[in-house]
């Protein structure tokens, strides 16, 4: 039998798969393709990869042995059973040290667990975010790996040449130990529908509150993707808008405004409430998505609930569209300030190195949230890898000082004309909460400790005989309670 050619092997024949197939045959790999309706196979061969390196395999004992050793092979399925169908079915052809590499979009959990067990059976497992869509996957995705470390430099060549690639450098890096490639890209998802809503509000803001027609409202997303906001979704937006239907209207004005989510940016926000962490912009986002899909009950509750009477804008309308570029601005920064503190806090509660300058390299080209502006927090990050938080980088910190009258003036406007910006005020909400030395926490003490004796701690500078510093405190405020307290502190 001849000798295998395979640099690596691909199962799952979608959009995704195709593509990404492609894409590494344009870079020189042979890549060998199986489907589980075979014919797929064939059809592919036959049209799209016809004239190419790419091979075709009709079963899975037929695609391993076409690979050379360590066998790579990527699956892009639907998460879930699918994957671990694909990979019970290639364990038996496999040997030690060949490796098993998911694309799709996996739960975190279930790449912790693949990781452990294929290693436990001397295999390796790679769980990667794959993101930019068809485009990406054809041209240069993002690719963010983790999982079995000894996987890395075999996979290393061919995944750093597929990926987008911006002044040079790679847009894929290795991301981290077990589950932290899909980790890191679930928060990239949820990041994305951040930025998302934030654009959305910044439309409404623009049609309902200044009154501008799409046209005019693209034409101020073109202008801000020359400035600090440069990124693929600011693009983007501006084309949608642009776009017409056959009789000359705006065809976003007719779609439904209810939207659809497949689950990871909820996956973010849950993941950010098991950690403590106060990601609060993808959590609105997340609900503002839910909102929207109530359309049946917001239908009625706008013919019974009124808002403010609507006034016509008297003020300076460039100052405005420029505060709301501003706002837009202030807002993403803490969005991708919380993004970075729960991936933080995660890398701290499951003993992972994550490398957040290379997490931002990789987000800079390629994927949804591509932008100028994670060029800048690459930056931030390679001059000080353990930054606490975005804010406290001097770039960031006068960037923020610098859009606060605008953003806080936005919001003020929005609120008085009763259009709801739950993602810009979420955003000024926690800094304005960030920078408090003092929040009213305290009168939650109490209130705990008054009605269920949780106990409370002192203030420093404040102790006193009764209030001992360290010290978890009941006080027995009613005089009728007992001097019991609940249960530990637990801040
Ligand atoms: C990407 C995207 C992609 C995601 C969709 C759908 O990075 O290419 O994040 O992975 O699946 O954008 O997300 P929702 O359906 O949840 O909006």
């Amino acid at each position: 039998m001849a000798s295998p050619v395979g640099d690596i092997g691909l199962i799952g024949l979608a959009v995704m798969g195709q593509n990404l197939i492609l894409n590494m045959n344009d870079k020189g790999f042979t890549v060998v393709c199986y489907n589980r309706t075979v014919a797929k196979v064939d059809n592919f061969l036959a049209n799209e990869a016809k004239g190419t390196k790419i091979q075709g395999a009709h079963s899975i004992e037929e695609l391993v042995s076409k690979l050379k050793r360590p066998r790579k092979i990527i699956l892009l399925v639907q998460a879930g059973p699918a994957v671990d169908s694909f990979i019970s079915q290639l364990e038996p052809h496999l040997e030690k040290g060949d490796i098993i590499i998911d694309g799709g979009n996996s739960h975190y959990p279930d790449s912790i667990r693949r990781t452990k067990e294929l290693e436990s059976k001397g295999l390796l497992f790679v769980g990667s975010g794959v993101s930019g869509g068809e485009e990406g996957a054809r041209h240069g995705p993002s690719l963010m790996p983790g999982g079995s470390p000894a996987a890395w430099p075999a996979i290393k060549e061919i995944f750093q040449a597929t990926a987008a690639q911006v002044n040079g450098e790679p847009c894929c890096d290795w991301v981290g130990e077990t589950g932290a490639g899909h980790y890191v890209k679930m928060v990239h998802n949820g990041i994305e529908y951040g930025d998302m809503q934030l654009i959305a509000e910044a439309y409404d803001i623009l049609k309902r509150g200044l009154g501008l027609h799409e046209d005019e409202i693209a034409t101020i997303f073109e202008r801000w993707n020359k400035g600090v906001l440069d990124s693929f979704l600011i693009e983007l937006t501006a084309n949608v808008l642009k776009f017409k239907d056959d009789d000359g209207e705006p065809l976003v004005t007719k779609i439904l405004d209810q939207a659809g989510q497949k689950g990871t940016g909820k996956w973010t926000a849950i993941n950010a409430l098991d950690a403590g962490m106060p990601v609060t912009l993808i959590g609105e986002a997340v609900f503002a998505r839910c909102l929207s899909a109530l359309k049946e009950e917001r239908i009625r509750a706008s013919k019974v609930i009124a808002g403010p009477q609507k006034e016509a804008f008297r003020g300076d309308k460039k100052q405005f569209i420029d505060d709301l570029e501003q706002a837009l601005y202030a807002s993403k920064i803490i969005s991708y300030t919380q993004g970075f503190m729960l991936m933080r806090q995660t890398a701290k509660d499951l003993g992972w190195n994550l490398n957040y300058a290379g997490i931002a390299r990789m987000w800079r080209g390629g994927c949804i949230i591509k932008s100028v502006f994670l060029g800048d927090i690459t930056a931030a990050y390679t001059k000080t890898p353990a930054l606490e938080s975005l804010l406290f980088d001097d770039f960031f910190n006068k960037a923020v000082h610098k859009a606060q009258p605008g953003w806080r003036r936005i919001i003020a406007q929005a609120v008085l004309w009763g259009i709801p910006t739950p993602a810009f005020s979420t955003a000024l909400a926690f800094f304005d909460g960030y920078r408090a030395e003092v929040v009213p926490a305290n009168l939650l003490q109490a209130q705990r400790d008054y009605f269920g004796a949780h106990t409370f701690r002192v203030m420093p500078g404040k102790e006193n005989e009764r209030l001992v510093a360290g010290k978890d405190i009941h006080i027995n405020w009613t005089g009728r309670g007992g001097n019991v307290s609940a249960s530990t502190y637990v801040a």
